[in-house]
Formats: structure tokens, sequence, C-alpha cells
């Protein structure tokens, strides 16, 4: 399935790119017309990405699921929260969480997900 992502510093746009599959940034993805799941990292505390907002607003029926990055160091809480929160708002599964760039394990788990 085509995956489609947002990554403001690197980490998502990395663990992605390491799954060598279809992959859209959420900028490439305006005409979207197909299933996808979406990779996003967390914003503030436990907050999803305001530009993930914005690109959910107009394309989420083709939502399938999401998989979130976070980093332990904001709180058990709020790790990777919007991949809770995307996922409570649009009635998808959150499939995955891994922490920043993610580890060769998180790669191969996700890609027995997506297969
Ligand atoms: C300002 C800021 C706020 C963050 N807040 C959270 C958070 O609340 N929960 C969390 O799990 N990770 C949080 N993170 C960690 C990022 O989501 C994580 O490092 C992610 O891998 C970043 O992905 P990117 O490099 O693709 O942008 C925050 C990072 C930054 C810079």
């Amino acid at each position: 399935m085509l995956v489609v992502y947002a990554s403001r510093g690197g980490n998502v746009a990395s663990l992605v790119n390491s799954l060598n599959v279809r992959a859209l940034n959420i900028d490439e993805a305006k005409d979207l017309k197909e299933d996808y799941i979406l990779f996003t990292y967390t914003d503030g505390l436990g907050e999803v990405p305001s530009e993930v907002e914005e690109f959910l607003n107009e394309h989420s029926e083709h939502l399938k699921g999401v998989i979130a990055s976070g980093d332990m160091m904001y709180g058990e809480e709020n790790y990777c929260a919007a991949g809770d929160k995307i996922a409570m708002m649009y009635g998808v599964p959150c499939l995955y969480k891994f922490e920043n760039g993610g580890t060769n394990e998180d790669v191969e788990a996700i890609l027995k997900l997506l297969s």
C-alpha cells in the first residue's frame, strides 16, 4: 500500500526510505485518490503536527492506518501520541510506533505490517 509521510527533522523520512516502498511526502500528495498508510512524527506535547492536521482535513477519505514516531523523552503519555490521536479522530488503527528514526527491527516489523 502507498505510504504518505510527514517528516520535519528527517527521522520519519529516513525510516520510510529504508522500507523501499512507494512513498510520497505529504507535500507531494495533494491529489491523492488511493488508499494509504500515514507515517507521522509527534509534535508539541503529544500533538499531531499542524501540517498533518491540515493534510488530513483534505485527505482522510483514503486513510487506512497510521504509524507514528516519537521520543520517550517527552513522557510515556505523550509518546507517539500523534498516532493515537489520528487513530481516534479518523477511526483507523495506529499500527505501529517507533522511537526517532527507528531500528532495523522496526523496519522489519513495519514491512510485515505493510505486506
Ligand atoms: C518540538 C518537538 C516536540 C516533540 N514532542 C513529542 C511528543 O510529545 N511525543 C513524542 O513521542 N515525541 C515528540 N517529539 C519527538 C519527535 O516526534 C521524534 O523525534 C520524531 O522522530 C521526529 O521525526 P522527524 O525527524 O521526521 O520530524 C518532539 C520533537 C520535537 C522537536
